[in-house]
């Protein structure tokens, strides 16, 4: 059977950091792994909107010498005339070796890889969870201060529909000396299924509103856009989404070695001025994102190097 990667605990903390050393390897040693993936065939099926995921699998693939092929929006591929995503996995089976899908209902990427004889990523399943930027997340924040563990984060804005702040939080759940700020409007404070864990796991965490208040504290901030399209009515979205704005007075009440970090795309909740403070490391991290992508393929499709 085909290993998946669904969910973020669906890999050890162990794997990860072999994960994460093997994508450290590929930035340090581009050339060692130019072919890795020859005649191999990576198929990109999204549902839903994307630039950074999709195109940083796909350049993914092509750094390791394999050929892409795929849909980026569901009216371009038969879905548009019904085609279910179980039949459309069997499809993509005889024509690729592995499948990244993004989708706008959660758990679509499962239900695919029940029927998938080659290994199915999920790239993003509806407000649910986000594996892939949750390896990008983790190889940041390893790659800048050295270790997982023993962090304060706060996670500020949309931590309802964020997939990327669920995803995030279950996998730094297994690191010991984790504090987490979640930093919401009341609206849009995280799923209950979330703080259960985290108080299953005995790790502390407080839920506040003001972005100002714990900015002094925190070692990581994780900024996220409000979800528009994840909005029952404009109304709601407009009166959110600019609930938080991280601007330059703000960022002087943090710690000097605090990180910005931010999935992207941002819309108006990170001002522009903050981008040139060398702790804002969104733009680093998505780079990231294609490094570990490189080293999930390859080690999703077994390949040694
Ligand atoms: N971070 C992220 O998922 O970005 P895209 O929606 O552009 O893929």
């Amino acid at each position: 059977m085909p290993r998946h990667l669904l969910n973020p605990m669906d890999f050890s903390v162990e794997e990860l950091d072999k994960l994460m050393d093997l994508a450290g390897d590929i930035e340090r040693n581009p050339d060692k792994y130019a072919h890795a993936c020859d005649r191999k065939i990576l198929a990109t099926c999204f549902y839903e909107p994307s630039t950074r995921t999709r195109l940083s699998f796909e350049s993914a693939m092509y750094h390791l010498g394999g050929h892409v092929l795929g849909f980026s929006s569901a009216n371009s591929s038969s879905a548009a005339k019904g085609e279910s995503v179980s039949d459309t996995i069997r499809m993509i089976g005889c024509y690729a070796d592995i499948c990244a899908m993004r989708h706008p209902k959660e758990g679509a990427p499962l239900v695919a890889s029940e029927k998938a004889e080659i290994p199915v990523i999920n790239a993003g399943d509806g407000g649910h969870q986000h594996p892939t930027q949750t390896l990008t997340d983790l190889l940041t924040i390893r790659s800048t201060k050295g270790h997982l563990d023993h962090q304060t984060i706060g996670l500020c804005g949309d931590l309802k529909f964020g997939r990327t702040v669920h995803s995030l939080i279950e996998a730094l759940s297994r690191y010991e000396g984790m504090h987490f700020v979640l930093i919401s409007p009341p609206e849009l404070r995280v799923p209950e299924y979330i703080t259960d864990l985290l108080k299953e796991k005995n790790i502390p965490f407080e839920e506040v509103i003001s972005l100002d208040e714990a900015m002094p504290q925190l070692d990581i901030l994780y900024m996220t856009r409000v979800q528009r399209e994840r909005f029952f009515n404009e109304e709601d979205y407009i009166r959110m989404k600019d609930f938080y704005i991280l601007n330059n007075d703000k960022m002087a009440l943090a710690k000097e070695d605090m990180i910005v970090m931010h999935p992207l795309p941002r819309v108006n909740e990170i001002a522009l001025e903050v981008d040139s403070d060398p702790r804002a490391l969104y733009f680093k991290q998505a780079q990231y994102g294609m490094y570990i992508r490189m080293a999930l393929i390859l080690t999703l499709l077994e390949v040694e190097v």
